[in-house]
Parts: C-alpha cells; structure tokens; sequence
C-alpha cells in the first residue's frame, strides 16, 4: 500500500462530496453560503471523514454508503473552525492558508455561516435517514446521528475549558480532559460512526474506539508542538498564538520534549492497538504515524 497516494485519493474523493454541498444559486443569502463554501473548500486534511470511510472499508466495500455522513463530519469541523477562530474564542486570522472567516467576511457572516454548517450536517443525515427504507439500515444511522451529536456537545465542553483555563494554571487530568473532548470527541466519533453504518459488533467498535482516542490525543499534542516550533505557512495557520494567549497545551504544561515524548508513546500504544486488532489496518496504522509526523 502507498500511503500518500491513498491519502490523496480519498481527499480528493471526500473534495469532490463537499463540492456537491455548496450553494451557488442567486438567492438574498448568496454571500452567506459563499462564506461557507469558503471555508469548507479552503483545504483541510480531511482526517475525520478519511477516517470514517477507512474504517467502514474495514467491513464492508460499499464506502460510498457512508459519504453523506463524511459530508457532515467535515461540515461539522469546518463550523468548529469558524466558530474557535472567532474574535471571543481565538482570535486568528488564518486558517487553512487563507483568512479566517470572520477576517474574508465579517463577525456576524462568519458566526451564521458556523450554525449553518453545523444544523446543514443535521439536516444531510436527517433527510438521508428519511430516505432510507430498510430498517437495520436506517437504525445504523440514527445510531450514528447520536454519535455526532454526542461528539459536537463534547467538542464545544472541550472548547468552552479551553477557553475557561486561558492564562490560567491547568491541572494535568483537566487537560488531558480538554484535549480529549474539543479534539478527540470529533475524532472518535467518526471511527464509530463508520463502524456502526458497516454493522460492526460491539467489540470490534469498543477496539476502534481506544485505538481511536489515542490518535484523538496524538492528534491535538501535535496540534500543540505545532502552534509552538510549527512553519505558519505550511500550517496554513499562525503559530505562537496559543502562548500569545495564555493557553494551556501539553507544551506549556509539560514542555517541548517531554510533550514530544508523550506524543511518541501514545502514538505507539495505537499502533499496537490497531495492528493487533485487525491485519488489514495498514492504513490506520500509517495514519497514526502520520498523525504524529505531521508538519501541518
Ligand atoms: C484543527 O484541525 C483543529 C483541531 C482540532 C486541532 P485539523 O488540523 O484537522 O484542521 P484541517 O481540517 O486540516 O484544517
Ligand atoms: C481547535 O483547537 C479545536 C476545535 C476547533 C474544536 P485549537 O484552537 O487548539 O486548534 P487550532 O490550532 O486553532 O487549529
Ligand atoms: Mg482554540
Ligand atoms: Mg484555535
């Protein structure tokens, strides 16, 4: 398997979905729904709907049953982007190698483009699952709607701490707990919303959960190395913003190297989850370790 090439074809897959989503039709809202097209179609890694369709592909082939719940979660994203990239919440003014929202248009646009990608997610699902007559299927996929809204009311938790801790000490249980909610809940949820549309078992969803929270982790320490010694324009985003402002991360907390150390180690205990799990989890596996070799 050639990882990159892998990568790229599913963001190109999960690219031309978005596309569909965007509204380009004359109507009095038109800058509204350019604002949101704006920011979903900036770029983006793509992690969690790439990580929804590989772990659906796990069980079953047909991914493309999949797509309008991998629609949503990036829709779901962007809206946190949007809304933490906000005047009251971060206050940045690049995201994804271009301005921020609320920079390109304005606060008010930026703030109703984040509701309308979030409730745009909902209203995908919801008229999918009205859609859909077979009933095993359409019980997968109100299971799976739940899932997504219990990771959205776990991400906005973690983001309202975040905000709540700014220039503030942080013990480390809260910030593990921080880290797990405005990042890992929206990473975990996809996994388990790809397992559940493919009709997996119990136990094999509980074992992609924990390989899942560990890269939920990976994932935001890294975001953290990266605010402190990452490159802004690869980033696409600023850096040195987090210490600017008082924010609480595994390097402030711990400092760089043991942050690095940290990250290693988790990163690992992924690995061995997943590899041990199931052998043709190849590209899960080079996730993870993507995840943690990241430059942007
Ligand atoms: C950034 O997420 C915000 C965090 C949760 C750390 P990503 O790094 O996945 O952002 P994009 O989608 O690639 O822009
Ligand atoms: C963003 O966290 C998390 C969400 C958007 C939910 P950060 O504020 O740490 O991420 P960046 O660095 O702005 O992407
Ligand atoms: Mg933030
Ligand atoms: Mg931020």
């Amino acid at each position: 398997m050639n990882f990159k090439e892998e990568l790229s074809k599913y963001i190109e897959l999960i690219n031309s979905e978005l596309q569909k989503y965007v509204e380009k039709k004359e109507c009095p809202e038109r800058i509204l729904n350019e604002s949101k097209g704006y920011s979903l179609l900036a770029g983006g890694k793509r992690l969690r709907p790439i990580l929804m369709i590989v772990t659906y592909s796990l069980f079953k082939d047909d991914i493309e049953k999949c797509y309008k719940n991998a629609v949503a979660i990036e829709m779901v994203h962007t809206f946190s982007l949007i809304h933490d990239d906000l005047p009251g919440i971060d206050d940045d003014d690049y995201r994804r190698g271009k301005l921020t929202n609320h920079k390109k248009y304005n606060e008010a646009t930026a703030i109703l483009a984040g509701d309308s990608l979030l409730n745009g997610a909902y209203k995908i699902l919801i008229d999918d699952i009205g859609n859909t007559s077979d009933i095993v299927e359409k019980s997968r996929k109100i299971e799976a709607l739940y899932e997504l809204s219990y990771g959205i009311d776990r991400m906005i938790a973690g983001e309202y701490i975040d905000t709540e801790f700014e220039g503030k000490e942080i013990s480390s249980d809260y910030l593990e707990y921080m880290h797990e909610n405005k990042t890992g809940a929206l990473i975990k949820a996809p996994v388990k919303i790809g397992a559940i549309l493919a009709g997996a078992q119990e136990e094999d969803i509980s074992k992609l959960e924990m390989y899942a929270e560990k890269i939920g982790l990976a994932f935001q320490i890294k975001d953290d190395i990266l605010s402190e010694i990452g490159n802004a324009e690869e980033l696409g985003k600023p850096v040195g913003n987090d210490r600017e402002r008082g924010k609480c991360t595994y390097v402030t907390k711990y400092g760089l190297q043991k942050a690095q150390e940290m990250l290693e180690q988790i990163t690992n205990e992924a690995v061995d989850i997943i590899k041990k799990y199931n052998k043709n989890s190849e590209f899960l596996v080079e996730l993870a370790l993507y995840i943690k070799n990241r430059n942007k």
